[in-house]
């Protein structure tokens, strides 16, 4: 299994520029959605990540015709036959995004059976929502031998579903579910307004499908007759660029990151401001200088417009070396805090209460031996070895490239002392 071999500190900072990826929580409910479309379907900068690797033979084994053109970041999608209705084990243990294959293969042949998800292990992540809200559409459901089989006999019908929580992929889901049809109404209330989702609602509509927001969190979906092939480019990866972002805070540098819009990051760039990181934001880029001395800080994680659970890891890195008391409150998942553990391994102060992770700055961290367990923590424990003395061993970075593109190469190139060794 690789691992990472990291030399920290690093004296002067990081420095350089670095262009974000596509959005991997984007391009896979896009390549999901392609199962709708008659046609073709051109997915332009694609991150050419495990996860998507793994969407893609997930497709070809539903019929599809996947193309992957990774020097040029695009991906081609061409549906010319029935596709198969069965999602198999091995295309989704390691993939929780597999779950989105659900949506599109119900609204356009009615009937699924696809085995339960993998991923990341971040605590009880049931799909019980979708069901529910598949069940609201005139779909039955039965679990046999890990699998889900789900039919709509009589057809999808419109309805009206509210989610009791907020769920970004639960939501695509059900657009994806209700967009065909003959005319019939679907109202979804509480979705999530992620950006991710919204980009999957303008491919949708650029495909033919009418999807209209009539509140804050309540669309409306009335289903069309079939959707046409399109092209589509996805958005930047608002959780990459964090990641680096928190690379220039750790470091003490100064980077720019290119091609992600600062607006997806809103809470964000307001926590580093008010711990004393001076950013230059423009319409496609962000540059941080982290020169000055930082404060700490308290954050809620919350649905967007909040603070984004998938930043947290990387964030408590960070207040792991800024002198004081700072907060971090997870509200989404059981098991987001996996980077403690480690990072206190390294030296870092960090108790937890509850769903709260209370760290306390320490002036110094020490080289360790780290197991990664998730993707977001495996950026995590790379950020606390970067502020480390000596040399760190991370194990288990298979988890990282799952949703970071050439991750240990990305790091080189900002003046990193990282070496991929197996
Ligand atoms: N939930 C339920 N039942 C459901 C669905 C969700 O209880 O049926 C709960 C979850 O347990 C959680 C909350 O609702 O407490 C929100 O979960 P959500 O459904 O929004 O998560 P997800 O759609 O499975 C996506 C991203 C995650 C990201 C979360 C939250 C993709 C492929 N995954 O997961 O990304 O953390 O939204 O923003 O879009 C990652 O990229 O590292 C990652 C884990």
């Amino acid at each position: 299994m690789d691992k990472f071999l990291i030399k920290g500190p690093t004296p002067k900072g990081v420095r350089g520029s670095l262009d974000c990826e596509g959005a991997k929580n984007c391009a896979l409910p896009l390549m999901a959605a392609s199962i709708l479309v008659n046609g073709t379907v051109v997915l332009k900068n694609i991150p050419f990540v495990n996860d998507v690797k793994t969407m893609s033979n997930l497709l070809i084994s539903l019929g599809s015709t996947v193309e992957l053109f990774e020097k040029k970041k695009i991906i081609k999608i061409t549906n010319k036959k029935k596709h198969k209705l069965i999602v198999p084990f091995k295309l989704i243990s390691t993939m929780r995004a597999g779950v989105l294959a659900m949506g599109p293969l119900l609204g356009k042949y009615n009937k699924c059976s696809t085995a339960m998800s993998g991923g990341c292990s971040l605590g009880d992540r049931g799909i019980g929502f979708h069901l529910e809200g598949f069940k609201k559409l005139n779909c039955s459901y039965k679990l046999r031998k890990g699998y889900i089989n789900i039919i709509a006999k009589n057809g999808i019908k419109g309805n009206i579903y509210k989610f009791p929580k907020v769920s970004v992929t639960g939501t695509s889901n059900l657009i994806m579910a209700s967009v065909l049809g003959n005319g019939q109404t679907t109202k979804l209330h509480n979705v999530s307004i992620e950006p991710e989702v919204l980009d999957l609602i303008k491919f949708l509509k650029n495909g033919g499908a009418q999807i209209d927001f009539i509140g804050k969190r309540t669309i409306k979906i009335i289903g069309v007759k079939k959707l046409n092939g399109c092209s589509h480019e996805v958005i930047g990866d608002r959780i990459e660029a964090f990641s680096y972002l928190c690379v220039a805070v750790i470091t003490r540098g100064k980077i720019k990151i290119n091609k992600i819009n600062p607006k997806n990051l809103y809470t964000e760039l307001k926590i580093l401001k008010k711990m004393g990181c001076d950013l230059k934001i423009k319409n496609s880029s962000i540059e941080i200088n982290a020169k000055k001395k930082l404060k700490p800080v308290k954050i809620k994680t919350l649905p967007f417009p909040g603070f984004a659970t998938d930043n947290s890891p990387p964030l408590i890195a960070v207040l792991a070396k800024v002198k004081g008391k700072s907060e971090i409150q997870e509200n989404i998942f059981s098991q987001r805090f996996q980077c403690v553990p480690e990072l206190n391994k390294m030296g870092a102060s960090i108790s937890i209460k509850n769903n709260k992770a209370i760290i306390l700055g320490v002036d110094k961290l020490y080289g360790s031996e780290c197991i990664s367990s998730d993707l977001r923590t495996t950026f995590s424990i790379i950020l606390g070895a970067l502020a480390a003395s000596e040399i760190s061993i991370i194990d288990r970075v298979y988890h990282g490239f799952r949703g970071y593109y050439q991750l240990d190469k990305k790091l080189k190139k900002i003046g990193i002392n990282i070496k991929k060794i197996s």
